[in-house]
């Protein structure tokens, strides 16, 4: 195997946090190498470092057998490694073209920008990974996951030897993961290496060659994927065997809470459903299929055109997300660095934004009240950070998750939406915030569960609703549902 990088004994504090304490890498080349562990472990500071972003505090990095050191980005970049972030860095307002080129226009060699091959060339890459639109479309009409294709082709477009991808898949389609695999597979037989972060078990088996696991910022162990199984990957990342993955507990009783009657408006037609005290529902379906919508349209965030709505037996309208939260619906929404949280405010703020009705006397904050709901909850959902004033953006994704869910609970709702509550978030974190899902549903809580990981909902849910074209093409309980059922439903076949 030909080792395009070596990166040794890495060490990198941040104020409170250490980071890395000596983090290995290997990239071979025509392979593919996982780089897994929990959330927070490193993974994503580890390839900031390697490309430039931050400075390392020890250690070396081999690139085609020279010692490297990047300033920045940039000089990464042109040594011909790329990067694919977690966080998308799209301008809505440029064209998509203009996103994939941005700082290295094509220009005729009078002066001006060379726009017709800048966009030839993009529209090149843009089909290479089954994206149909036009690169001159501005970017602010694409959907994330769209979005995620537009970062990827940028990647592309680099012709690099090590391409990273930190969890590029978290927002595609399937149809769009399809079409990444088999970018990933072409640049493997043209003998690039590629990284791969993923918290999707699934994928690594699928698509990885080896594998890195990185455990509180320290180097765990490299081997073949061929030689690992599932729960040996589960157990080098978390330290420890991980039984029962989905800690499944019997509904409350048949207490009807929620009683949703041929809702129709937003792409939802005619949906009709029930929610009783502490159970859990999940909703399942292919993307696009109209899940997020009804989710909107239940709380407030899109119209109804017709139907009922009915809580805990009196009839609720939901003009806005305000009369949700008000009537006790809350909604964490899937996209939770777009519409979810404010990165740029602490972790207190974020926490308290939407509580502020519960914390405040006499419309003042009530701030001693506030602090202490936040340290409970910090402690509760057993969230990794240093102090309540960390700002949310430096945590790591699954630790930004459980603030997302922690704000949407600190609200005491009647019914929690969760909107892929999982997605990004490692094996052990997951397990963690079913187990709090499972504490508030003990106490009454009614939740409704949408999720893409069909594990996930088989595993968690009492009943489960398939989706499709904005129309509901299945109910199972659980003990009906099978992954087959699930997807049969979702696709509109009969089994
Ligand atoms: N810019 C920063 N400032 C301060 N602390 C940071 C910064 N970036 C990361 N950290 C901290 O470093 C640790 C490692 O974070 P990192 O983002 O590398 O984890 P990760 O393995 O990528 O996790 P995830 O799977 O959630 O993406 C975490 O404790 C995180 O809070
Ligand atoms: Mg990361």
């Amino acid at each position: 195997m030909k080792n395009l990088l070596k990166i040794n004994g890495i060490d990198k504090a941040f104020p409170g946090v250490q980071a890395l304490k000596n983090a290995c890498l290997n990239v071979y080349a025509g392979r593919v190498m996982a780089l897994m562990g929990e959330n927070g472990a490193g993974k994503s500071t580890l390839m900031k470092i390697l490309t430039g972003i931050y400075q390392r505090d020890a250690g070396t990095i081999t690139y085609l057998d020279q010692a490297v050191d990047f300033a920045n980005p940039k000089a990464s970049q042109q040594a011909g490694i790329s990067i694919i972030h977690q966080e998308l860095n799209i301008l809505g307002n440029l064209s998509i073209a203009e996103n994939i080129f941005l700082g290295r226009e094509f220009t005729h060699p009078w002066g001006g920008i060379d726009w017709r091959k800048m966009f030839a060339e993009s529209d090149r890459l843009l089909a290479r990974l089954g994206v149909r639109h036009s690169s001159r479309m501005p970017a602010n009409r694409l959907s994330i996951g769209e979005r995620q294709m537009v970062e990827i082709a940028k990647a592309l477009s680099f012709e690099s030897q090590v391409i990273i991808m930190d969890e590029p898949t978290d927002a595609l389609t399937d149809t769009e993961t399809e079409a990444l695999f088999s970018v990933i597979a072409e640049l493997k037989a043209e003998g690039r290496g590629i990284v791969y972060i993923s918290h999707r078990l699934q994928e690594i088996f699928q698509i990885c060659d080896d594998v890195t696991v990185l455990r509180d910022g320290q180097f765990i162990g490299e081997q073949t994927v061929a030689n690992l199984t599932e729960d040996r990957l589960i157990e080098m990342m978390v330290g420890r065997k991980l039984e029962d993955q989905y800690p499944h507990i019997e509904p409350l009783g048949n207490e009807l809470r929620l009683t949703v009657k041929n809702v129709s408006g937003s792409g939802v037609q005619g949906v009709s459903f029930s929610l009783n005290k502490g159970e859990i529902l999940g909703v399942s379906g292919l993307m696009g299929a109209g899940r997020t919508e009804l989710m909107k349209v239940l709380y407030g965030a899109l119209p109804r055109e017709s139907g009922e709505v009915w809580l805990d037996g009196v009839k609720i309208e939901n003009r806005s997300p305000q009369d949700g939260l008000q009537n006790g619906i809350v909604y964490i929404s899937e996209d939770r660095k777009g519409d979810g949280l404010i990165l740029g405010m602490s972790v207190k703020e974020n926490m308290s934004l939407t509580a502020l009705a519960y914390l405040s006397q006499w419309g003042k904050i009530n701030h001693a009240k506030e602090q202490m709901t936040v340290v409970d909850f910090i402690d509760l959902f057993n969230i990794k950070t240093p102090s309540f004033n960390k700002i949310i953006g430096e945590l790591s994704g699954g630790n930004q998750q459980k603030v997302a869910i922690a704000k949407g609970l600190m609200t005491r709702p009647n019914v929690l939406i969760l909107d892929e509550p999982t997605r990004g978030v490692d094996v052990g974190a997951k397990k963690e915030i079913y187990q709090l899902i499972n504490k508030f549903k003990a106490e009454g809580l009614s939740i409704i569960l949408v999720s893409s990981d069909m594990p996930e909902v088989l595993g968690m849910s009492d009943r489960i609703l398939v989706m499709r074209e904005g129309r509901v093409s299945g109910e199972f309980t659980r003990q009906e549902a099978t992954q087959e059922r699930l997807l049969a439903a979702a696709i509109g076949k009969s089994v």
